[in-house]
């Protein structure tokens, strides 16, 4: 089959690999309909993790059941469904307790718990920017999404993006009413920004320097704030009458930068920290490495961020952190997609075949003006 291959940094190919199979009586072999291209894909891409040459990358999959195991009999081979990005095993305490993305089972790699599809450090297992793709635990990870072809560009963001965002907005401790301030107006940003509307948020601003994205959050209903056109914070202050913001959604990670594209893994942090006022709240989806030979200083090397932990103590704010479980909220996101009362596919911007992975992995990393989501359909 042909599938997305990491060849090294800056370098991906589309190659013939060894066909997705059922290797235990629990898994699904799911026929890719679409599988999109998403910022963490980037991190492996720019040469920033220790995933390894020939990884099969993909992670946001939805597609069509093939084939299932003996063991499998809540999923029917010709369903269509959706495949979160957390593989979990659906018994260990985590996922008992509703945390698929700590799973303590799916990932043999030591000191790591989660797992995920195509993903540095989160276990063996290749991804689904391909033809077919393998799914562990079929009957507990996979999703049912109406027969057809309807809401696919919506639905397609149930696998990872739309529950992220919504998780980020959940860990900051959102309430209906509250003003949310999120950095990052990339495809998790704007799912956040959409989760925060959904949910009933007074106001949502959105911090980025990229025009198309702003344009695109201010058209979809949130105020764009232009990092680039002065400090974030003096005009969040402003905009909010010196009193900041309830919540804060970080959507960036440890590769955010300032205006003149240079890293500094602690800005975000501290914008965050300085905006949200005391006693408010701090969602974290963007992610955060625990070591980045990459980086710049020898502190973020280590993983090490000096941020304002003072500042955020003395403010008596809350942080959660994480990747997002996804299977928390999946189905309920899928239902307010067939109600008409999310549409997240708004933030699609282009729909390419596999052949055409390479360049939408070159304009998506370069943030290139308008393409803010790229969906890849194996079979087109
Ligand atoms: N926790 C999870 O489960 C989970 C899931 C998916 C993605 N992620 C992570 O979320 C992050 C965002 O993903 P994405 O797909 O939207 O990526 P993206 O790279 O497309 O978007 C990031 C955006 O942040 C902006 N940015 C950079 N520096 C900034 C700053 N100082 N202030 C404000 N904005 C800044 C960039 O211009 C870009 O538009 C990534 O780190 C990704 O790995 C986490
Ligand atoms: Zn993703
Ligand atoms: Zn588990």
């Amino acid at each position: 089959m042909k599938a997305i291959v990491y060849r090294g940094p800056k370098n991906v190919a589309v190659e013939e690999v060894p066909d997705a199979t059922i290797q235990a009586p629990t898994d699904a072999v799911i026929r890719i309909t679409t599988t999109n291209i998403c910022g963490s894909d980037l991190h492996m891409y720019e040469g920033r993790t220790s995933v390894e040459e020939g990884k099969v990358l993909g992670h946001e999959n939805m597609g069509v059941v093939e084939a299932v195991g003996d063991g499998v009999d809540r999923i029917k081979v010709g369903d269509r469904v959706s495949v979160p990005f957390n593989i979990a095993c659906g018994s260990c305490r985590n996922c008992t307790e509703g945390w698929t993305s700590f799973c303590l089972r799916a990932n043999p790699t030591e000191g790591m718990d989660g797992a995920a599809y195509g993903y540095a450090n989160m276990g063996p297992y290749d991804g689904g920017q391909a033809e077919y793709l393998r799914v562990p635990w079929a009957d507990f990870n996979l999703l049912h999404l109406p027969e057809g072809s309807e809401h696919e560009n919506d639905f397609t963001m149930l696998s990872d993006i739309f529950p992220t965002g919504w998780h980020g907005v959940e860990l900051s401790g959102f309430q209906v009413g509250d003003r949310v301030a999120v950095f990052g107006g990339g495809p998790v940003g704007l799912m956040a920004a959409h989760s925060a509307m959904i949910r009933g948020a007074s106001e949502v601003f959105v911090v980025d320097k990229e025009t198309d994205r702003l344009a695109l959050a201010e058209k979809y209903g949130a105020t764009p704030i232009d990092f680039s056109a002065g400090d974030p914070v003096e005009q969040l202050m402003q905009a909010t009458g010196g009193r900041g913001v309830d919540r804060g959604v970080e959507a960036v990670g440890y590769q955010a930068h300032d205006s003149d594209g240079e890293e500094h893994p602690e800005l975000v942090l501290d914008n965050l920290v300085q905006v949200v006022r005391a006693t408010g709240g701090i969602g974290v989806v963007g992610v955060y490495m625990p070591e980045d030979p990459g980086a710049g200083s020898d502190l973020a090397k280590e993983g090490r961020i000096p941020w304002q932990f003072g500042t955020f103590f003395t403010k008596g704010q809350s942080m959660g952190t994480g990747q997002a479980p996804v299977k928390r909220y999946n189905r309920q996101l899928r239902d307010l997609i067939i109600d008409g009362k999310a549409n997240p596919g708004w933030i699609t911007s282009h729909e390419l075949g596999l052949d055409q992975a390479v360049e939408g992995y070159q304009h998506f990393d370069d943030r290139d003006k308008g393409w803010t989501k790229v969906l890849l359909h194996p079979g087109s």
